[in-house]
């Protein structure tokens, strides 16, 4: 008998993913006071267990309630002001989002936008960075959940460096499931979120700045926000300090789910990841599903897969939820024709096999009828 049912189904969208029954547990513990040394503990082993992760050896790392899009606006209203020039490599629904961080904080945005599934041309982002005014900013999403599409972060960083631009990363689709060596990559700032290859419940934005970026802040000084000015939130990182109430619970649930990440070890986890996507995409392509994501650009965290002919993504949805399991629909450019699989965080080989299994039913129903 499956543990899933409808209305607790297995989570295989990208996010939120599966919890341990550690992470659980943790979730489940006593409420912790935000001026407490043990939430502070706890805020330290993640602060030193994200640097690890994303290869930021002195990052500054702020942990606040709220979720990605969150550190999406703080990471760029920090660190540009109003009239500098932004460059956004975009790979679908996330970054036309920082498309619109940006212009609501009166940024000078440059979009270089890809065809949907595919990465942009290198060769566009460096003629569009260096068109004009050297931009501030250069942004790009390491694994768009909208298209699946993998960044080729090196490239981007190597050409927004060579213009002197800080560069930002949204890892919320990748941290936790794949290397991320960001200072030997040349990159400043990463935002990211709990609930994904982190294996944590939603509800944090995680941003993680380096020395560079630190001084850039430093020189801009406060920017028009409050809540999000992330020199307010400097104390509270490192003591009990006040400044907003900690969101403890769920702090509590990401120091779990970082210890078991590195009980479980990086390099195995990340090879885990990349063994996992294998086996998604090799059962999908057996049972007639086109990958929508160009092949030199698949992700280690998810699939973004186009059923077979004669079967309706919204009914195998929905077919697939009767039998405990949820995945995503295609969004954007992608609705009503793609199916959006999350194989990230403690969702492993079994998992991916019981949805397997789910889909090669569904699908006989719809092509048999
Ligand atoms: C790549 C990426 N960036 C940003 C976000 C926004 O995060 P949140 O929904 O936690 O605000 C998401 C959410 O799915 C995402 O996939």
């Amino acid at each position: 008998m499956s543990p899933y049912s409808r209305e607790d189904p297995l989570l295989m969208i990208p996010g939120p993913t599966p919890l341990s029954p550690g992470v659980r547990a943790a979730l489940a513990a006593p409420l912790r006071s935000h001026g407490s040394a043990e939430n502070a503990a706890s805020l330290a082993r993640i602060r030193s267990g994200l640097r690890r992760l994303a290869g930021m050896s002195s990052a500054d790392v702020f942990v606040l309630p709220g979720s990605g899009t969150l550190a999406m606006e703080a990471a760029v209203v920090n660190h540009v002001r109003g009239g500098e020039r932004v460059v956004i490599v975009n790979h679908g629904y996330f970054a036309d989002r920082f498309v619109d961080i940006c212009a609501i904080h009166g940024l000078d945005v440059d979009d270089v936008h890809a065809q949907w599934g595919h990465r942009a041309s290198l060769d566009e982002v460096r003629a569009v960075v260096e068109r004009g005014a050297p931009p501030a900013l250069v942004i790009v999403t390491h694994v768009d959940t909208s298209t699946g599409v993998r960044a080729d972060v090196a490239g981007v960083a190597a050409v927004a460096r060579d213009a002197g631009a800080v560069v930002l990363l949204d890892g919320v689709c990748s941290t936790g499931g794949m290397r991320e060596d960001l200072d030997d990559l040349g990159v400043d700032l990463l935002v990211t979120a709990p609930q994904k290859a982190l294996a944590a419940p939603p509800g944090l934005a995680l941003v993680l700045c380096s020395p560079r970026a630190r001084e850039r802040r430093q020189v801009l000084r406060a920017p028009a926000a409050y809540y999000l000015d992330l020199s307010r939130w400097e104390a509270p990182m490192t003591s009990t300090a006040y400044f907003a109430t900690h969101a403890t619970s769920l702090i509590r649930a990401l120091d779990a789910s970082v210890a078991e990440i590195f009980s479980e070890g990086l390099d195995e986890r990340f090879r885990r990841h990349h063994e996992v996507a294998e086996l998604a995409r090799e059962g999908f392509r057996e049972l007639h599903f086109t990958p929508l994501t160009e092949e030199a650009a698949l992700a280690p965290t998810l699939s973004v897969l186009a059923p077979p002919t004669g079967v309706d993504e919204a009914r195998l949805r929905q077919d697939l939820l009767a039998d405990g399991v949820l995945v995503a629909p295609g969004i954007g450019a992608f609705a009503g024709m793609a199916i959006r699989v999350g194989h990230m965080g403690a969702a492993g080989r079994a998992e991916v096999m019981l949805v397997l299994d789910a889909v090669r039913r569904a699908t006989a129903r719809q092509t048999a009828a």
